[in-house]
């Protein structure tokens, strides 16, 4: 039988759940809630995992999944605030319909699409949902050098209602590769959580042999912006390809495949990763450079 200590870290989030309105017995679940004894922790099992309400009931969270080119989109909102401000990361053009159904039945106003970079394995969503949703704005880094309605810098933040997104400039898969991270004041997500795009992804990162990028920037990136937040920070990449669906600072910067190493040798696994040209790029990159949008609509 497995220890009751190894579910602790679930608790919280249980409890969250059962002041849910969508909790069908509050009582029994409350009840399930009851602090109990528990002696000590895994020392990697300090960050819990969740999608739906957060604690503080503020923070609607929901990781969205694109098969064909195994990219994650997020889904936030702040469900406090009476218009239930929205954003998206990384839509992909082949989910849009669902994503905004999605948004519509649970009530919310999308206000940002945002990307953490111009991809080159899929195209992005923000054009196509731009003219469903007229009144949502597209966000990229002004490093990128695509097209959008808000271009951000490093530290800019972007608010949803109470909560925001804070932007870090994490270059080196390509040059204008951003990662946003929630705030880290009491009003926001405890733990915070980091949308790393391919700057880094679960045990790996994204390649560094195209798009302005560079394994000794990409290393760099990781090491003063990501691996600097606390341990407990959550981290949700762009992509992944084995069923992995979020880690932490601290799983990473322990057993990272690539940049656990020093930089030298993380540079020469960089350069002989031998990978095949993407399938998409040629397709993908100038379609993203322009919000998605590969043939603007005509005006008749
Ligand atoms: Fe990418």
């Amino acid at each position: 039988m497995v220890p009751l200590r190894f579910y602790r870290h679930l608790i919280p989030r249980l409890c969250a759940a059962a002041r849910s309105p969508f909790s069908p017995a509050p009582a029994a679940a409350a009840a399930a809630c009851a602090p109990r004894p528990i002696r000590s922790l895994p020392s990697l099992a300090m960050a819990a995992y969740g999608t739906g309400v957060s604690a503080d009931r503020r923070l609607l969270f929901r990781q969205l999944f694109e098969k064909e080119s195994s990219t994650y989109t997020y889904l936030l909102a702040d469900i406090a605030d009476p218009e239930k401000p929205a954003v998206l990361i990384d839509p992909v053009d082949r989910t849009v319909d669902r994503d905004l159904n999605l948004i519509k039945e649970l009530g919310l106003k999308l206000i940002y699409a945002m990307n953490t970079h111009v991809h080159a394995d899929h195209i992005t969503g923000t054009g196509l949902i731009k003219t469903k949703l007229p009144g949502a704005k597209s966000v990229i880094s002004k490093a990128s050098g695509a097209k959008a309605d808000r271009s951000v810098e490093h530290g800019e933040k972007i608010y949803f209602g109470n909560l925001f997104l804070e932007v870090r400039a994490t270059p080196g898969h390509t040059a204008g590769c951003v990662t946003y991270v929630t705030g880290d004041s009491d009003d926001q997500p405890s733990p915070r959580m980091a949308f790393t795009g391919d700057a880094l992804i679960i045990r790996g990162c994204g390649r560094t042999d195209f798009q302005g990028g560079s394994s000794d920037e990409l290393y760099q990136s990781v090491h003063s912006q990501i691996f600097t937040l606390p341990k407990d920070t959550l981290l949700y990449p762009a992509h992944d390809y084995k069923g992995f669906t979020v880690t932490t600072v601290e799983e990473e910067a322990a057993y990272n495949a690539r940049l656990t190493k020093d930089k030298e040798t993380f540079k020469t696994i960089m350069e002989n990763l031998n990978l095949s040209y993407p399938k998409m790029i040629d397709v993908a990159v100038p379609a993203n450079l322009v919000c998605g949008i590969q043939d603007p609509p005509s005006k008749v």
